[in-house]
């Protein structure tokens, strides 16, 4: 009798702590109820890879940088989530696997499909293969991650602009430097070429079928593009040398013309007098578009030059 009360006692106080929560949580939540309760664990240390992973990629979102800040975070989520679908040897009380329980028992599987959208709208999404290679080695949790070739020539081409934008602010980016860089002269005449070298690879990737980018790379060279178009307007800085350049040109072509026509026409006609004087006529023509080409600035051909080597960032559309 004494036994049993004490039996009934300790069971009470065994289960106090449970009845007290039943009261101020949900019912569903308790332990020695809870039929999934071995596989609960899995789900917790899940949980924390899977946040991670969204801290990360959310943290790098403004510009869109999760495949060269976040493998790492990636790796550690994918590992785990293979050792979630290989629960085979845990199982909840009614005797299924723990990997059943938290992949197929229930109508939704919050997991799966975060994890799911963390491969699929965030990994693959920002094409990250293209520029971090894992090697996966998920059994012996031995994943290896590389980083392609081109993305490291870019990244090298990156750091050699920036380290020469660096150079000619006084003493690097801070804000104390910020009239510097908006007085961007400097930087553009002296890191021009630092920075077509690093547009030319970036045009020469593009361009180049079945070799891409990841996201990261295009953002970066996007906001660099942007930094120095919009910001630090060297472009049109470039623009004004091109319009010269392309003045000069156009009139070297003319005069060519010119001297090309009257050669052909003396050859051919010996010299004839109406003639000359119309070829005497043609020849104030050129003189006249170039000082019209000089006035307004800008040509056709201009134009088109800046269209054709400074186009918007080209972006591929997500797929
Ligand atoms: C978040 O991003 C900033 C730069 O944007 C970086 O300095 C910081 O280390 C990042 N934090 C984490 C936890 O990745
Ligand atoms: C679960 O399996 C074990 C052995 O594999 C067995 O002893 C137990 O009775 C089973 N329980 C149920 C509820 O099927
Ligand atoms: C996988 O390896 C990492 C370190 O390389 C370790 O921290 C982690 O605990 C390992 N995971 C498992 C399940 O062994
Ligand atoms: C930056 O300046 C240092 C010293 O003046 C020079 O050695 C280095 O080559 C410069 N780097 C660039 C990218 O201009
Ligand atoms: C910009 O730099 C040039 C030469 O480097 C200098 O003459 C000019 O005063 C500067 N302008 C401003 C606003 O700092
Ligand atoms: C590049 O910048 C433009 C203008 O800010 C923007 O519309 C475009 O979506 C950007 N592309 C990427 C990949 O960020």
């Amino acid at each position: 009798m004494t036994i049993s009360l004490s039996r009934i006692l300790l069971v009470g106080v065994l289960f106090l702590p449970s009845i007290t929560l039943l009261n101020d949580s949900a019912p569903f939540n308790d332990d020695p109820w809870d039929l999934d309760g071995p596989c609960q664990k899995y789900v917790e240390k899940l949980a924390v890879f899977q946040s991670e992973m969204v801290a990360c990629a959310t943290n790098w979102s403004i510009p869109p940088k999760v495949c060269t800040n976040c493998y790492d975070n990636y790796i550690k989520f994918k590992q785990y989530e293979y050792e979630t679908k290989h629960l085979d040897n845990v199982f909840s009380l009614d005797n299924r696997t723990c990997s059943q329980v938290i992949y197929d028992n229930y109508l939704l599987s919050y997991s799966s499909d975060i994890s799911t959208a963390l491969t699929t709208k965030i990994w693959e999404k920002s094409r990250c293969d293209s520029c971090i290679t894992i090697n996966w080695d998920l059994p012996h949790n031995k994943s290896e991650k590389e980083f392609t070739e081109r993305t490291l020539v870019f990244q090298n081409r990156l750091y050699e602009w920036r380290n020469c934008v660096v150079n000619y602010t006084s003493g690097g980016l801070l804000v104390d430097d910020l009239n510097d860089l908006q007085n961007g002269s400097k930087i553009c005449n002296e890191c021009k070429t630092q920075f077509e070298e690093l547009y030319g690879y970036y045009w020469k990737i593009y361009t180049t079928p079945d070799v891409d980018f990841c996201v990261d790379v295009e953002t970066t060279m996007n906001d660099t593009i942007h930094l120095w178009d919009d910001v630090w307007k060297c472009a049109e800085k470039q623009d004004r040398n091109r319009d010269l350049a392309g003045i000069m040109i156009t009139f070297a072509t003319l005069v060519l013309l010119t001297a090309l026509f009257y050669a052909a026409s003396y050859i051919q006609g010996g010299g004839q007098t109406r003639n000359l004087i119309r070829y005497s006529r043609l020849q104030e023509d050129p003189r006249g578009q170039r000082s019209r080409l000089l006035s307004s600035g800008m040509s056709d051909a201009d134009l088109f030059h800046r269209a054709a080597t400074m186009p918007n960032v080209p972006i591929h559309q997500s797929r």
